[in-house]
């Protein structure tokens, strides 16, 4: 018992000497505000969150965002220049419209993108 709670001392220390280092790179809050931005502006047509329940409005809907994030192709300079140019051009239908986003709300989209690529 005394064996285990020194264990987990240990995971909290070495977490807490871990996590300034990864802040530097990711806010969490950024990845959350992300999250929760996509899903009130992407949500329409993207699955954003790998939730069961979570099924897009419109139809066929757009890949998931968890699938998204695993294309190589998809960096975090492509999804910038994605995000801030209009790209009414992609898809089979040219169905995703500019979305007309503020640096903030891009940065934040990014760092929740970047947080689905390292969660593989
Ligand atoms: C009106 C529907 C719609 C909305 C809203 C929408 N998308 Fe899309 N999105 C699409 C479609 C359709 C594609 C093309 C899918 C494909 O490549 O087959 C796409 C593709 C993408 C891609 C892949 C681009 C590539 O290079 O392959 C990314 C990343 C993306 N969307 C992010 C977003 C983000 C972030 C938002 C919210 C700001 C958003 N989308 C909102 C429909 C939408």
């Amino acid at each position: 018992m005394a064996l285990r709670g020194f264990a987990l001392v240990g995971l909290a220390l070495f977490a807490s000497l871990v996590s300034p280092t990864q802040a530097q790179e990711l806010s969490s809050d950024q990845v959350a505000a992300g999250r929760k931005f996509a899903q009130m502006v992407c949500g329409a047509c993207h699955v954003v969150t790998s939730r069961p329940d979570e099924s897009p409005l419109l139809r066929p809907p757009a890949p998931s965002f968890a699938v998204l994030a695993q294309r190589p192709s998809l960096t975090e300079k492509s999804l910038r220049e994605l995000l801030s140019s209009n790209h009414r051009n992609l898809g089979p239908a040219e169905a995703m419209p500019n979305p007309r986003l503020v640096d903030y709300q891009i940065d934040e989209l990014v760092a929740y993108f970047m947080a689905l690529k390292a969660a593989k």
